[in-house]
């Protein structure tokens, strides 16, 4: 290659890169920016390590000759596709381009991504997508569809193999929705971010309701009613932190172990711990007050924050070594197990069972959410999901009664029927087949109802189911529980318990899999 004619070659490959980096144009790009939104290209740079991106397919371009599309074509398509690193450790990304043809998934687009999905497969990387598309690429018809089913494809093949993020940042319509449904976590912008089945328009026509694109499917929708969404920021900036601050919790894929930091947290009794519960039975706490005192210092990273609050479910580090953290909520309805609890709990321990996480609960639970509201909503299949999940899991496996552990519910939360490795109580527990009031009304009706002073028998009789149930003791003597102790050493004790089970293995009968009540 001569000196001249290689220069123009090399001059010639930076205009294509150039043209390419412009996408849909600069009008477009502006459109973009005055709508309050990043670039695909800008979210992708500021997601990653500086410098970190190697874009891969930039020069694809479509081959539809269908309504005028011969004359839009725009280098690299719909999509910004490629390689990098987060906090120094691999990721594959994918960021649809909106400036292009508003972001529609065209066969081509759909062919960029599942070549990353496949890299991601074959080298344990995790994948992430920034979506922002108008849908299905109107003009392609069944080709955009069927890229899309190439997509949903390799999201089921691909869970549980390496974590697959989602970012929504823009609109996500119709079946397009599902993608980002199959991922493990997805993450919306307040203001920019809407998911929804049928838009505003579609509604309107069939059932007459007026409702905003917002309202339908915001980030605030999202995250607390329908917990489709698992975080929720107000910047795409923010976003991207917590993008990188939960990958800092995960492994790379199914055969890795999550990272460890090294350092050095102290083991040291923590005697607030024994303050937290109140002495009434009946009063709510906060028990994200107890988490933050037995994970290392900030490290507790919540999932699902404002959706069924009556459940905790977040990811922290006990020693370096990361947990995930089950917990329910007593300040939210007494901490009840209903429909939605069970369903977000469930997904959390499959994660992390998944990806090698150990999982520690901290149990304060009366019971199942009474009602017809819940039995009719199905509470029998959702609370069987959680129950399922805890007892498939093979991971570690420790749990903590802090206070009530009654029925069905005992049993659900990581009890030691369910395989739970470790199961420990502190003296505060009550363990029974249900409340002290509850039961004396069944057992004792009679009993009271002869008495010559109905009130006193039932205080009595009241206390006397307390004095034998409500307390650890007759479930430790029987060996469900391996110990009661003393509320600060909570932290230490769990991390011996980490640390004898670092090397636990246990497998499920040969199945080709289980039938997990959905
Ligand atoms: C082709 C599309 C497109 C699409 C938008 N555009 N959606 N082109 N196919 N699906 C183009 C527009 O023509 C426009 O081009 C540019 O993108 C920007 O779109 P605007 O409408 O100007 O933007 P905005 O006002 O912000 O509205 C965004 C939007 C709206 C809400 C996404 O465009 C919209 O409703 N699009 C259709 C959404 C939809 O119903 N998609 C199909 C969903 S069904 P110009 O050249 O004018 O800039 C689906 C099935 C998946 O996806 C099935 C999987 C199994």
């Amino acid at each position: 290659m001569k000196n001249d004619s290689g220069e123009k070659l090399i001059n010639d490959l930076n205009a294509m890169h150039e043209k390419a980096l412009m996408g849909g144009g600069q009008k477009r790009i502006d459109s973009q920016h005055k709508r309050g939104k990043l670039t695909a290209r800008e979210r992708i740079e500021k997601l990653l390590d500086k410098d970190s991106f190697s874009e891969i397919d930039q020069f694809v371009t479509h081959e539809s000759n269908d309504f005028g599309l011969e004359e839009q074509k725009f280098l690299g398509d719909s999509v910004v596709t490629g390689f990098g690193r987060i906090n120094n450790r691999k990721v594959l990304i994918y960021s649809q381009n909106f400036t292009v043809l508003g972001g529609s998934l065209s066969l081509v687009a759909s062919k960029k991504i599942c070549k990353l999905m496949d890299l991601a497969e074959k080298n344990g990387i995790p994948i992430i997508g920034i979506n922002d598309s108008g849908g299905a690429r109107i003009q392609e018809g069944i080709d955009s569809l069927a890229g899309y089913a190439e997509i949903f494809k390799r999201n089921t093949l691909l869970s549980g193999v390496v974590p697959q993020i989602t970012i929504i940042a823009g609109p996500a319509a119709g079946g397009a929705v599902y993608s980002p449904a199959i991922t493990d976590f997805i993450f919306m912008v307040q203001g920019i971010s809407q998911m929804y089945i049928t838009g505003p328009d579609v509604i309107k026509s069939v059932t007459g309701e007026d409702i905003s694109h917002e309202d339908l499917g915001g980030a605030d929708i999202h995250s607390a009613k329908s917990g489709v969404s698992h975080f929720i920021a107000k910047t795409e900036e923010d976003c991207f932190n917590d993008v990188k601050r939960l990958l800092s919790y995960l492994p790379s894929n199914n055969y890795e172990n999550p990272p460890k930091i090294n350092s050095n947290f102290e083991l040291k009794k923590d005697e607030i711990l024994r303050k937290i519960i109140p002495e009434e039975s009946n009063k709510p706490y906060n028990v994200l007050e107890i988490i933050s005192r037995i994970v290392d210092t900030n490290s507790f990273f919540e999932i699902h924050q404002y959706f069924a609050k009556n459940i905790i479910t977040g990811f922290g580090r006990i020693n370096g070594n990361v947990i995930g953290i089950i917990a329910n909520q007593p300040s939210e309805m007494a901490g009840m197990l209903d429909i939605d609890a069970s369903d977000k709990a469930a997904r959390f321990v499959r994660f992390c069972d998944a990806f090698n996480i150990p999982l520690v609960t901290l149990v304060d639970v009366p019971g199942f959410m009474p009602g017809t509201h819940q039995e009719y909503g199905g509470i029998i299949r959702h609370g069987a999901k959680l129950l399922y999940a805890y007892t498939e899991a093979t991971v570690p496996k420790i749990s903590v009664i802090l206070r009530k552990a009654y029925g069905g519910a005992y049993i659900v939360m990581s009890s030691k029927g369910l395989r739970t490795d470790i199961n420990l109580a502190w003296p505060t527990a009550e363990i029974a087949v249900m409340g002290p009031e509850g039961a004396i009304n069944i057992i004792s009706r009679k009993e009271i109802s002869d008495s010559e002073n109905p009130d006193k028998k039932k205080t009595e009789l009241i206390d006397d189911y307390k004095e034998k149930f409500a307390n650890p003791y007759v479930t430790a003597s029987k060996g469900y529980l391996d110990d009661v102790i003393d509320p600060s050493e909570t932290r230490i004790k769990i991390a011996k318990s980490l640390d004898l089970l670092s090397t636990k293995i246990q497998s499920n009968p040969r199945k080709k899999h289980g039938n997990i009540p959905l």
